[in-house]
């Protein structure tokens, strides 16, 4: 795994990058720390013409972050977004965005008022033209550059606090890529390797899974926007029964390379893609695949839940993860559940920050955000039983989550996924369930549907000219003279009379 390890190198050389809209990346916005772009629509800031939103100050919460890292000041994630921006939009109503030019998530149209549901479905169950549209549209997000973010190529500090502004294009994915190792990057506290490792804003800890299902929101979106297909959502791999990484094909997310079992095999698309880090913006690195670190924790996940358990509870009183919402015990039929979630991170966590490189890992984070899903509708917990104060930094419950903007909150994520306008098909059900299942081989059918009429049609023409013939031939034999009766019988008359008209 020397990669993974170059990598790994690389990225702790790597400074700060961060998500920021294009039209707050400007002199006036970073001196101001003001981010309320204009809305294209009417042209006013957050659309306020409009009534869609307003710029209003930042509102943070003043309660105390866990005693885990001990800095202040230092680090531009700190009170999220203070350091670049005190201004941002307050969207109305169901409008989102950094100009509230869009919707919040499950509401669709011009005036964001048609709320829709859509479906993750396992990625086994999408029909042949939903796969190929979802790896040309993986393929297409990687190929485009961004129109709405650029990433940061520098600390505030080194930007001269915003009088030189760093800011870079990347593509709509590696925005992505971005987002998340910055949110788990160490710690930048000024100097050359003056790092501080054990901090960790979206994982370790309660901001866990809200976080990543955000992040999946915007990333779906993402998509919508770029492809202009509203009906495309995430699918998710279910590993649960998986004895290998069986979305690592060609025709999925990419086998091995049999050359190089550290790279993506050369027929699939993937294999063209190069991992973001700071040194690749010259494109250097290829692809590396981190099915290892993945396929690692089904092995491991019997053995680690109990440390993932002492871990988490001990970080934050009750959440424990996936525990009861009132002990913060996690009940032995749902271990293999924490441990899944502990062992992944483990796995693959000297990976953690690079690991949005590889496209697996959005279909991983599904099938995780989904068990966050069966969780909440177990436990349905109260938005008041996430932890308000002392959970490891950004990890509280009002505290924003870096490094996105728009803004939100850790706890306003702490809802059912039918709240956000989604749903996933195996918590469908048991009919609906069976319908999902059936769609592959229904889709199939359809494509061979025209062959099936036509092959049945011709049999069904053979049939009849046999059947004719056959009739014709009889006839003739019974034409016969010794054969004709010399009398029709009444009967024989009617039931002649009958079959003609059963025809
Ligand atoms: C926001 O930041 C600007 C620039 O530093 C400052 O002038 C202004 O007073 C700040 N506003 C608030 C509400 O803190
Ligand atoms: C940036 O701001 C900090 C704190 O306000 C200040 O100490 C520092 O001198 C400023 N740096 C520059 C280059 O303006
Ligand atoms: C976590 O993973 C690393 C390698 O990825 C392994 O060496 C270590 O033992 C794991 N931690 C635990 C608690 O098992």
């Amino acid at each position: 795994m020397w990669g993974i390890k170059l990598i790994i190198f690389i990225m702790s050389l790597a400074p700060t990058y961060q998500q920021f809209p294009r039209l707050c990346v400007t002199l006036d916005a970073l001196r101001t720390k003001e981010c309320c772009p204009a809305w294209e629509g009417d042209g006013s800031a957050c659309g306020a013409r409009s009534g869609r939103g307003s710029c209003e100050d930042v509102e943070l919460s003043e309660r105390p972050d866990g005693p885990q890292y001990p800095f202040s000041g230092l680090d531009d994630r700190e009170k999220w977004p203070l350091v670049f921006y005190n201004r941002t939009c307050q969207c109305a109503g169901n409008f989102m965005g950094f100009n509230c030019g869009d919707c919040k998530f499950g509401y669709f149209g011009d005036n964001c008022d048609e709320r829709r549901e859509s479906l993750r479905r396992n990625i086994f169950h999408l029909t042949r033209a939903e796969r190929n549209r979802l790896i040309s549209y993986l393929n297409l997000a990687k190929q485009t550059v961004s129109r709405d973010y650029v990433v940061a190529t520098g600390t505030y500090r080194e930007m001269e606090n915003g009088s030189n502004p760093m800011f870079a294009d990347v593509s709509v994915y590696d925005v992505f890529v971005w987002m998340h190792y910055y949110v788990s990057r160490s710690a930048l506290l000024g100097g050359p390797g003056n790092v501080w490792g054990d901090v960790d804003f979206a994982h370790w800890a309660p901001a866990f899974p809200p976080w990543h299902r955000v992040y999946l929101l915007h990333w779906e979106h993402e998509i919508r926007k770029l492809t202009g297909d509203m009906d495309f959502s995430i699918p998710y791999w279910d590993w649960r029964d998986a004895q290998d990484c069986d979305v690592c094909t060609d025709e999925l997310m990419g086998s091995r390379s049999p050359q190089d079992p550290n790279l993506v095999s050369p027929s699939s698309v993937f294999s063209s893609w190069r991992v973001k880090t700071k040194h690749a913006f010259l494109y250097l690195i290829p692809y590396l695949k981190i099915i290892s670190p993945i396929v690692d924790f089904f092995s491991l996940i019997m053995r680690q839940h109990k440390s993932f358990l002492r871990r988490f509870c001990s970080a934050c009183t009750f959440l424990a993860g996936f525990g009861d919402p009132q002990t913060g015990l996690g009940s032995s039929s749902r271990l293999g559940m924490h441990a899944a979630l502990h062992v992944f991170m483990n796995g693959s966590m000297s990976s953690v920050q690079g690991s949005a490189n590889d496209p697996i890992f959005l279909l991983h984070h599904a099938f995780v955000d989904s068990l966050y899903e069966q969780w909440l509708r177990r436990h349905t917990p109260s938005p008041s039983q996430y932890p308000e104060s002392d959970a490891p930094i950004g990890h509280n419950g009002d505290y924003h989550m870096a490094p996105f903007i728009p803004l939100h909150r850790n706890k306003e994520y702490f809802i059912s996924s039918k709240d956000l306008g989604y749903e996933y098909s195996y918590l469908l059900d048991a009919n609906q369930r069976l319908a999902e299942s059936m769609r592959p081989y229904l889709d199939e059918l359809q494509d061979v549907w025209p062959w099936l009429l036509l092959a049945g049609l011709c049999g069904g023409l053979v049939t009849v000219t046999v059947a004719a013939l056959f009739r014709l031939a009889k006839r003739r034999y019974d034409a016969w003279p010794q054969k004709q009766p010399l009398m029709w019988s009444n009967e024989a008359e009617a039931s002649h009379h009958n079959y003609q008209t059963a025809m």
